[in-house]
């Protein structure tokens, strides 16, 4: 392995160009080529952040024998396609969120890189920003007694930008508010309680027939609750509690991306907690898989595969309760359109 860990971005979009920049602030890292669908595109984006070699097609990246890992930066509905492209090229992959868009893609995602042995993560950058690394230690060190609760919410209102982003409405590009966003704060229940026992949910569909705001409720066992919303057209609170017997983590607005807390104990003052934070929130999921990558392991620890699996198999089950397919999805059992 060379000196720094050698990475291609795989769709060269928005969030492709934030984590571009990101990569120029992780010393262990080299962007080292891009590909597009199009040259244009390809050149476009090279030039911008100056990256050395460029592509016009996903399966030339891929087949790049100077690359450690891609980053897939595509829409939902392409994840699986081509991070499996990428595996079988040898390369390892961060897959931007949420790992797949359903359970049946997500298994074939995680057993072709067990089986090429190869790197795999979804790229869930929210749980390795330090806020997340204050948050364990707090639930480790017993600071709010026994948690019973966890209350979390990500809305936003997209319509004034949605024929510019289509993907966020677009059923054919698996649109809509659960894969979007309200994956973030299913998330941070699956880092807090582990996988559900039970589910209720309910949808509330757009013009384009995606979900466009959504109310989740997981129960887990010993009587344990996750209650969660996420919106695509309407503005929440952007909040998150953690709730135990002996007080509660409160995380501010805009948590998947913060680094404020407070620690509420009753009987004593209300602690802010502030953590350290980059311009950039990519950069420490950078360095984590740089680390992996380095070190030889298929996965990384805080953010295992069979618990990205977990969590898109939550996604589906929800999807189920609303009768709710994508029009690509012809095999989904129980579903109907
Ligand atoms: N981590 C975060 O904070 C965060 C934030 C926003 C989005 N995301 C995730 O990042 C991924 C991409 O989102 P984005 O906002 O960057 O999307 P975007 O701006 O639409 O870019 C997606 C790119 O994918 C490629 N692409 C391939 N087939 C496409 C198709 N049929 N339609 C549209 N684009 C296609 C295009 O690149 P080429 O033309 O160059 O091939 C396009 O520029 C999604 O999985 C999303 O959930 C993550």
């Amino acid at each position: 392995m060379a000196d720094k860990i050698r990475w291609g971005i795989l769709g060269c979009g928005s969030i492709a160009a934030k984590f571009a920049d990101a990569l120029k602030c992780v010393d262990e890292a080299e962007l080292a080529a891009v590909g597009s669908r199009t040259d244009e595109n390809a050149n476009a984006f090279g030039d911008a952040w100056h990256v050395p070699r460029r592509y016009g097609s996903y399966q030339k990246l891929a087949d790049d024998k100077e690359l450690d890992i891609i980053y897939i930066a595509t829409p939902h509905h392409l994840h699986a396609e081509n991070t499996i492209l990428c595996l079988n090229a040898g390369k390892g992959v961060l897959c931007e969120k949420p790992l797949a868009v359903n359970a049946r893609q997500g298994r074939e995602m995680i057993d072709c890189a067990r089986a090429k042995k190869r790197f795999l993560m979804e790229a869930m950058w929210t749980r390795f920003l330090p806020l997340m690394d204050k948050v364990r230690e707090l639930l480790a060190d017993n600071a709010i007694g026994e948690v019973r609760m966890l209350a979390a919410d990500f809305g936003f209102r997209c319509s004034d930008r949605a024929e510019e982003k289509q993907r966020l409405i677009d059923p054919y590009l698996a649109g809509g508010a659960l894969l979007d966003v309200g994956v973030y704060p299913l998330a941070l229940s699956s880092m807090v309680f582990g996988k559900p026992l039970g589910i209720h949910s309910a949808g509330s569909f757009g013009r384009t027939g995606i979900d466009e705001q959504n109310a989740m409720i997981l129960t887990f066992d010993q009587g344990r609750l996750a209650v969660m919303y996420s919106a695509l057209q309407t503005e929440t609170t952007q909040e998150a509690a953690i709730m135990g017997t002996e007080g509660m983590i409160r995380l501010h607005r805009g948590w998947w991306r913060g680094n404020k807390l407070t620690l509420v104990r009753p009987g004593k003052s209300e602690q802010l907690i502030e953590l350290p934070s980059h311009d950039n929130g990519f950069v420490y999921e950078i360095k984590a898989a740089c680390r992996d990558l380095r070190e030889g392991r298929g996965e990384n620890a805080l953010m295992p595969l069979d618990e990205s699996l977990a969590i898109v198999q939550t996604m589906d089950a929800i999807r189920k309760q609303w009768g709710f397919k994508y029009p690509f999805e012809s095999d989904v059992e129980n579903v109907k359109n």
